[in-house]
């Protein structure tokens, strides 16, 4: 059995009393199990928001909402796509009703290709509702 755990290093926060209180009701909102694991989240979220700021390696996701009746906004959707293949994994389309359609576009690559990407399918006219959702590529 082999372990893949990292190895862990130990350190000191001193916070304000005040500080600490909001925090720890922050954690246990969140459902994290203890302050080590609530910092270590903390760390790796603002890691994915300094990257992606700064057109560094992201993965993520786009959702997009649509009519597909509007024909001309499902082949503009699709064109998009095409034209930015280098950094989409995978996209997954779902019925939502009878009128939307509910589209997951799977994305790896460079910050600001991505955010280009999510930036051209949320303006394409037609387009109910858009979000980019960005995470670690995997380190
Ligand atoms: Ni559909």
């Amino acid at each position: 059995m082999t372990q893949n755990r990292a190895k862990l290093s130990r350190f000191g926060v001193s916070l304000e009393g005040e500080l600490l209180r909001r925090f720890d009701a922050f954690i246990g909102a969140e459902g994290y199990d203890n302050r080590s694991q609530a910092i270590a989240g903390l760390i790796r979220k603002e890691f994915v928001l300094d990257s992606f700021a700064h057109g560094g390696p992201v993965a993520g996701a786009v959702t997009i909402v649509y009519d597909h009746h509007k024909r001309e906004v499902v082949n503009k959707l699709m064109d998009i796509q095409h034209d930015h293949g280098g950094i989409i994994i995978s996209s997954q389309h779902v019925h939502l009703d009878h009128d939307n359609c509910l589209e997951i576009v799977a994305v790896k690559g460079p910050g600001a290709k991505v955010k280009a990407l999510a930036d051209a399918l949320k303006s394409v006219k037609g387009v109910k509702h858009a979000t980019l959702s960005v995470t670690c590529p995997g380190k």
